[in-house]
């Protein structure tokens, strides 16, 4: 398998990111506009909310005001966590366009996540799934922790690889490979994805990255390599897990972007629009952005053209 011609990529910074941000809660209006501007730039699936206990992720209580609040483009897919049934009416009531169920390879993660085992997790999600499909609305799948687990260290591609059949099974119609904590290489990626790719079609797997380790790009060129097509990126490398301590954002979205347009791999997002959002939120939310490539063209976008294959 060589690299895709396309890529699309899974914005995942108003969830994924902003879920883990410390101190006060972020104003709905900030994500609003960091969701708009994130469309204006050209990506097309953006995570935009979590319908969770708001007591176990406060940053996230206002899902519905900012479903209600975003300027919705035609053709762009704006989806959110849902743990149980409970968060799929919730979502479905604010007019998420997609869904996403989360659960883990790590026993010990999926109890400290969403308070259940991971057998547990997918009897919860099979109505959810069912209930989902009936309202029209498409279920993604993480299976966290595949690269390795905060609390039970090594996890082996096998577990990975029946976690995702099990969700792919139950309906889910791509599941996404989180490494959680970003302790991952690209052999271990690989491996791991090729364990996975013989229980799912590589065409409906994803790569999402935390980049800890500083290794995320590494490891996702390793995967593109497999004949990977979707990654999940967090604009600005914001945000982290709540329930993997010390654990970074995702890769940053840009970065991401600036890979693939050295590969000449197309994704419709526009970099110095993706750039300006990034250097735009970090300071807004007071913080040094998370991205490379943002850092090196935050001054200068037109500079970011010499990345073109
Ligand atoms: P629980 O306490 O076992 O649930 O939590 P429960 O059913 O016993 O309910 C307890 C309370 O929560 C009740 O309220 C429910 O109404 C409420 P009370 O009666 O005490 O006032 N509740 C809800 N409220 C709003 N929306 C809901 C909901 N469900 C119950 N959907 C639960 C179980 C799953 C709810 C909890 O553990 C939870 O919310 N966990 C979410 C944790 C989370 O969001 N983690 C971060 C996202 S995962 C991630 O970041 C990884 C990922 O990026 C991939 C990767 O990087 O690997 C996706
Ligand atoms: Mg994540």
């Amino acid at each position: 398998m060589g690299f895709p011609q396309q890529v699309r990529l899974v914005e995942v910074g108003p969830r994924d990111g902003l879920q883990n941000e410390p101190g006060p809660v972020i104003a709905t209006a900030l994500k609003v506009e960091l969701i708009d501007r994130l469309a204006q730039a050209g990506l097309r699936h953006i995570e935009a909310a979590s319908f969770v206990s708001p007591k176990w992720v406060p940053q996230m209580a206002d899902g519905d005001a900012v479903l209600a609040g975003i300027q919705r483009l035609p053709g762009v897919v704006y989806s959110a966590l849902t743990p149980n049934l409970q968060g799929l009416e919730a979502a479905q009531a604010a007019g998420a366009t997609e869904v996403a169920v989360f659960t883990a390879a790590s026993e010990a993660f999926t109890q400290k996540n969403i308070n259940c085992s991971v057998a547990q997790s997918l009897e919860r999600f099979a109505p959810l799934i069912e209930r989902a499909h009936r309202y029209g609305i498409p279920v993604r799948g993480y299976v966290s922790t595949a690269l390795g687990c905060p609390y039970a260290g090594e996890i082996a591609p096998a577990q990975v690889a029946a976690v995702s059949r099990d969700l792919y099974r139950l309906g889910c119609y791509e599941i996404s490979l989180g490494d959680t904590v970003g302790v991952g290489t690209p052999l271990k990626a690989k491996r791991m994805l090729e364990a996975v790719a013989g229980e799912v079609p590589i065409t409906h797997l994803a790569a999402h990255f935390h980049d800890t380790y500083g290794q995320a790009l590494a490891n996702l060129y390793a995967v593109l390599e497999e004949g990977v097509a979707v990654i999940d990126a967090s604009v600005a490398g914001l945000g982290g897990c709540p329930y993997a301590h010390g654990a970074s954002g995702n890769v940053a979205t840009e970065d991401v972007l600036y890979l693939l347009q050295g590969l000449g791999i197309a994704t419709g997002v526009d970099l110095d629009a993706l750039v300006a959002t990034s250097v735009w939120i970090s300071d807004r939310l007071g913080r040094r952005g998370g991205s490379r490539v943002a850092q090196a063209l935050g001054g200068n976008p037109a500079a970011g053209t010499c990345a073109t294959a």
